[in-house]
């Protein structure tokens, strides 16, 4: 057996490959399938206080690489997780993360509450929204709004916080200091880059315009997430989960080389289902073929 563990000290990983909010639901389309358990972590689709049906109209667009998302956020809220979803991932007996997203500061520490009365050993929160009372775009594009957010959810949490962090940015650097600064556990990054679809039908000279202005994912952020996490890492003194376009092993070592401890996959679940179950097999196989010790020894020598 390969020692493939993450220890974050207050959460721990048997392997690295976690799979991302939003795209593997709360695992109840995969386990009848798959050996759930041998993925390193689940996150769980974002949640939010109330349910929430999410937008209307044409929610997802493909691009040749990638694909654009604006499903809106659709969830069962807190409370329905907790009644129905929560009971069975823990008898599922895998490990979970609970991604949280709220249109105020309120709603985020109304939720760090909640997961700190039932326990849930990690969460990941969602900053790309819009912070109503304080007038900012996003929690995540400012580093004050960022910095008050995540010490109120601090304050009231005290499992494993992890700071999920937007591209959509120009500094990524001091909201990473901020995260840091208000007492979280781990950032991890990126979430989608705003992308826009485009698609024309024509009927003659008549032009049937779709314009679908969302969320990028997929193969083509790679690039734009590896060199976020590579700057987060110059500055900042947290574990960085690193997610991204990540399809494969080599995205995977790419992602650790620039100094992410573990990683998650997304966009590529829907392709390839029983990817994160595969790539953990992968690289224990890989780690025993190059000579590597272990996971640690395989990280150290890729940050030579
Ligand atoms: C359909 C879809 C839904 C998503 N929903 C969420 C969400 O609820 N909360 C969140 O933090 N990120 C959400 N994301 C973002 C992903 O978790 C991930 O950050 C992003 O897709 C980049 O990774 P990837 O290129 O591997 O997909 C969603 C992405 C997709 C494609």
């Amino acid at each position: 057996m390969i020692d493939l563990s993450v220890d974050f000290g207050k959460f721990y990983l048997e392997n690295p490959i976690l799979t991302a909010s939003g795209t593997y639901g709360y695992c109840d389309e995969f386990d009848a399938f798959l050996d759930v358990r041998n993925i390193g972590a689940i996150v769980t689709k974002g949640i939010t206080l109330e349910e929430r049906p999410g937008n209307e109209g044409k929610r997802l667009f493909e691009t040749s690489s990638g694909l654009i998302n604006r499903i809106g956020l659709e969830n069962i809220g807190i409370e329905a997780f907790v009644n129905r979803k929560l009971a069975r991932l823990r008898k599922l007996g895998i490990n979970f993360i609970l991604n949280i997203a709220g249109k105020t500061e309120e709603d985020y520490v109304q939720l760090a509450e909640i997961s700190q009365r039932e326990e849930i050993p990690a969460i990941e929160v969602n900053v790309s929204c819009p912070n109503v009372k304080a007038g900012c775009l996003e929690f995540g594009t400012d580093e004050k709004c960022l910095y008050d957010l995540v010490s109120r959810i601090r304050e009231k949490y005290k499992g494993f916080l992890i700071i999920k962090l937007t591209p959509n940015v120009t500094n990524i650097e001091d909201l990473a200091l901020a995260v840091q600064n208000a007492g979280a556990d781990c950032i991890s990054a990126i979430n989608t880059v705003k992308g826009l679809g485009v698609e024309l039908n024509f009927s003659g000279t008549k032009v049937v315009k779709s314009l679908v202005q969302g969320g990028l994912s997929g193969k083509c952020i790679k690039p734009v997430a590896l060199s976020m996490v590579k700057r987060i890492k110059e500055v900042a003194n947290l574990p960085v989960i690193g997610l991204g376009g990540i399809s494969n092993l080599n995205d995977m070592l790419e992602f650790f080389t620039v100094g992410a401890e573990a990683i998650q996959i997304g966009t590529e679940n829907f392709t390839n289902p029983s990817i994160a179950v595969n790539l953990a097999k992968e690289l224990a196989e890989f780690i025993v073929k190059q000579g590597f010790r272990d996971l640690k020894h395989l990280k150290e020598e890729l940050r030579k």
